[in-house]
């Protein structure tokens, strides 16, 4: 069986309604990352970092996966898909992806601030001032924040550099080092890059630009990988 890498970012999930970071209504444009998603933000106003993921993680609980999210559940009858995403929402999971990498974190789970493998499931939207875990401290959001590592980069290396076939997804490559792993990807396998704002990126060969919605863009490519 074929191996198909694909990495998405925010666009995938945009058509169920959930807030990219970089287009025009896109949340960078209403907060500073350095003001919610940073440690110094953390220390600064824990409150106002919790509000922040509160806010988003309320809506993921209103939300479903879109088209998008769909397809690629349908590739594994006739590929290994490996999703390596930059989103910290479960909509991949909940339409019925298998394999998951979740390079930024996840918006449902929250981490003790004095153990970082001490690591909770959420059931609700709220996270508060005075959720401790069970060795007394504060829960944070369990994200990867601007200025912090990415611990599961290693595993997406890997991952990128056994693919037969890399798609990229609703993102705008301009965050390292997820926007990088296209690198490791063999230079003979052919990529997809479905976004309406793709572009060629430098270096990539055998790239195929497709400057579609997720939601169209990627139901198309299935069906045609489907047939092939
Ligand atoms: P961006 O907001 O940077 O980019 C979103 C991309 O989605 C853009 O290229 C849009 O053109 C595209 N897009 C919008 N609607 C779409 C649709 N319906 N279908 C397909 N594409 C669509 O989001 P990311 O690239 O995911 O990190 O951002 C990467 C990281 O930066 C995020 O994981 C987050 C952010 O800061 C952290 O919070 C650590």
């Amino acid at each position: 069986m074929k191996t198909v890498v694909v990495l998405t970012g925010a666009g995938i999930s945009s058509e169920s309604g959930c807030n990219t970071f970089r287009d025009n209504n896109g949340l960078w444009r209403k907060y500073r990352v350095e003001e919610v998603a940073s440690p110094v933000a953390w220390q600064r106003d824990p409150a106002l970092v919790l509000d922040f993921y509160n806010e988003r993680r309320k809506k993921l609980f209103e939300v479903e996966p879109n088209a998008g999210h769909l397809a690629l559940v349908e590739l594994e009858k006739k590929f290994n898909v490996q999703i390596i995403t930059q989103n910290v929402d479960d909509l991949h999971e909940r339409a019925g992806s298998s394999n998951v990498l979740h390079l930024h974190g996840e918006l449902k789970k929250a981490r003790s601030t004095v153990d970082p493998d001490l690591i909770y499931e959420l059931d609700q939207w709220e996270l508060k001032l005075g959720d401790k875990c069970e060795k007394g401290s504060q829960l944070r959001p369990h994200i990867v924040w601007f200025g912090e590592p990415v611990p599961m980069i290693e595993e997406a290396v890997k991952v990128a550099a056994k693919a037969d076939l890399f798609v990229v997804v609703g993102t705008s490559m301009a965050v390292y080092p997820a926007a990088g792993l296209i690198g490791y990807v063999n230079d003979d396998v052919p990529k997809y890059y479905i976004d309406p704002n793709a572009f060629a990126l430098s270096g990539i060969t055998n790239l195929n630009i497709i400057k579609e919605k997720a939601g169209t863009g990627v139901p198309r490519l299935v069906k045609d990988l489907m047939k092939a």
